[in-house]
């Protein structure tokens, strides 16, 4: 089959591979018919997630049809149509059944890298890090489901790829980092970053019923994509970020803040942000996290900072004094997909939302390569692209 895969930094080609075959009893074996590149895929592309291999077939955010199912999956039958969500889950095992699917304890299979490297194994994720297991991705014509009983969403008939192809990342991932401010009506929630997690984060906040909704960045296309969805909006490179949400909140700043940009900040000429690039250029620092720093600082006392944006390692120079003094709460993860898909789904049908205004590009899989660069250089006026194996 044709796939996806990744080479080191900044080369990803289309190779072909063996085709997946059924491993274990609860299996099953997707066609894919669409699927996407998402924001983390980028930190892979840029080299700056640890423990990839050459030849890993990318990609967490897919969908298709049921080819082939084990013997002991009572869940799926061939023909079935299904959103596959970037967490391989259980379904059985202590975090599991709390709901904290991200944290699975039984599905990464290189439990013994991850507990060194985090303490504690999470859950096993497609298309990443070996540290999340190594398992191949859906940037592929087909793909090996593993505890495909438990994590694939089935799609009726009468929605498009495209109305639901989200449900397996973005979506749930933009609803979870609202649904984690706990949004009260007179809250405004800021929100760094109008990439498709950030645009996500808009449309959940609106229907979470959040007062004003205020959103940050530099790429024209999408800060006009985050007004349409509700937005009030801030370009980083025209204003000063903190002086306008102050502006828009009668000085008391911003009561919810959402990182939905993660460790490849970019700033204008900021001191701190000199400083995160010299120190990442020499390897003393993993990430940058500038728009963390300037959450903490801009967010009113007793606020939440909700964290979507990923971080792969060691922060430095991030003022915790002020989460501390300030009694600010943080919530992070990877997002525990299953837990709102069932209602995503409906709000879908129900029209409350058409997740698919945030596609630009839609190219075959041959063109992937290309796409990864257009996407990370934001050309084109690119926001979300989906490929069609
Ligand atoms: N928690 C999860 O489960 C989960 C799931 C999907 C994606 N993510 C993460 O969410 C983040 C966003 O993903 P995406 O697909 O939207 O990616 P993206 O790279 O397209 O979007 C990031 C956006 O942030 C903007 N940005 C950069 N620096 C900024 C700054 N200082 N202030 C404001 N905006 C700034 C960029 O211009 C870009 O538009 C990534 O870190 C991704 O890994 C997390
Ligand atoms: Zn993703
Ligand atoms: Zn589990």
């Amino acid at each position: 089959m044709r796939a996806l895969c990744w080479h080191g930094k900044k080369d990803i080609r289309c190779d072909t591979v063996p085709d997946p075959k059924i491993e274990a009893p609860r299996d099953a074996i997707v066609k894919v018919t669409s699927c996407a590149i998402c924001g983390s895929d980028l930190h892979l592309y840029d080299g700056f997630m640890p423990a990839m291999e050459a030849g890993d077939i990318m990609g967490h955010e897919f969908m298709g049809e049921v080819v082939e199912v084990g013997p002991e999956n009572n869940k799926l039958a061939v023909g079935d149509r299904v959103v596959v969500p970037f967490t391989i889950v259980c379904g059985e095992c202590d975090q599991c059944r709390r709901g904290y699917f991200s944290v699975c304890e039984r599905s990464n299979r290189n439990k013994e890298m991850a507990d060194k490297a985090f303490g504690h194994a999470t859950a096993g994720l497609f298309g990443y890090s070996h540290l999340t297991g190594g398992y191949p991705g859906g940037q592929a014509e087909y793909v090996r489901v593993p505890y495909a009983d438990v994590g694939p969403v089935k799609i009726p008939s009468g929605l498009t790829d495209e109305q639901v192809l989200f449900l397996g990342d973005i979506f749930p991932t933009g609803w979870q980092a609202v649904v984690q401010c706990d949004i009260e009506p007179s809250d405004t929630v800021a929100i760094w970053g109008c990439g498709p997690v950030g645009q996500f984060c808009i449309r959940s906040a609106i229907l979470l019923g959040a007062r004003q909704v205020v959103a940050i960045d530099n790429v024209p296309e999408r800060l006009s994509m985050a007004r349409a969805g509700g937005a009030t909006t801030i370009d980083f490179e025209e204003e000063s970020v903190v002086e306008r949400l102050n502006d828009l909140t009668a000085g008391k700043g911003p009561e919810k803040c959402i990182d939905a940009v993660g460790m490849e900040a970019h700033a204008t000429a900021t001191l701190d942000s000199m400083y995160d690039r010299a120190k990442q250029a020499v390897m003393l620092e993993t990430d940058r996290p500038h728009v963390l720093r300037e959450m903490m600082y801009v967010c009113r006392p007793a606020g939440v900072l909700s964290v979507p944006g990923v971080y792969g390692g060691l922060l430095d120079k991030v003022p915790f004094g002020m989460v501390m003094n300030k009694s600010l709460t943080i919530r992070t993860g990877q997002t525990h997909v299953n837990r709102w898909t069932d209602d995503l789904l409906r709000r879908i049908e129900e029209g409350q939302i058409d997740p698919s205004f945030v596609i630009t590009h839609r190219v075959a899989l041959e063109d992937g390569p290309q796409m990864y660069k257009t996407f990370r250089d934001k050309q084109d006026g690119c926001v979300k692209v989906v490929l069609r194996p």
